[in-house]
């Protein structure tokens, strides 16, 4: 079964200027020595739809700001479908501030260590629904037994301590997994990730 509270036991959020301030001058793992920007979010506050993803990559990490790279134009693109327009309409960040080397996986530990600005923007931005963008996201926030291919496309509610409403959550492919798997065949990633975010429209239409 996958998480169905958040924050985890131990967190609380900071007031969300604080979490920004604190994350510009944050040491807290090795990232921080080879970062160029920390990339905090994209996105109005509060917003309906938060969107989480991995890391900055090498064009964030130049930028400040996340999803400004080849997955970026894609989500941008994906949003853009369902009628959601950066910035007005979708809060964007990642599980990392922080672009780790050569765009590695996010350890563990950086995940952990990081996490509570992630709780600082939950909380602050009051999301009807999360959406997941990737295995390290879903894995953040869900901790599922199973992997992506299993929880893609599924709703979960997960209940937000400082929220009266359940937060509506789903996984999606990430984008740059997209990238690499061009096909939109009935059945490719591509084509689950219409039909997923299909279902997001409408959940959000039912919501609002
Ligand atoms: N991939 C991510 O997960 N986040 C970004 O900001 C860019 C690429």
């Amino acid at each position: 079964m996958p998480n169905t509270h958040f924050p985890p036991k131990g967190f609380s959020p900071l007031p969300y200027q604080e979490a920004v301030n604190a994350a510009l001058v944050c040491t807290k793992c090795g990232l921080h020595a080879t970062r160029n920007k920390v990339v905090f979010s994209d996105g109005p506050v509060p917003c309906d739809i938060l969107c989480i993803g991995e890391a900055p990559g090498a064009d964030e990490d130049a930028q400040g700001i996340p999803f400004v790279g080849r997955a970026g134009k894609l989500l941008t693109q994906m949003l853009l479908s369902i009628g959601l327009k950066r910035p007005d309409d979708v809060y964007i960040c990642n599980t990392l501030k922080c672009r780790p080397p050569g765009n590695r996986t996010p350890e563990p530990k950086e995940i952990l260590v990081c996490l509570p600005f992630l709780v600082s923007q939950v909380d602050a931005v009051r999301p009807k629904i999360i959406v997941l963008l990737g295995s390290p996201a879903m894995k953040t926030i869900l901790n599922p037994s199973e992997g992506i291919t299993r929880i893609r496309g599924q709703w979960y509610n997960l209940n937000v301590s400082y929220q009266t409403q359940p937060v509506r959550v789903m996984t999606i492919f990430h984008p740059s997994y997209l990238l690499r798997n061009p096909s939109s065949k009935e059945g490719s990633p591509k084509w689950l990730t219409w039909q997923d975010l299909k279902a997001i429209r409408k959940e959000l239409e039912t919501l609002r």
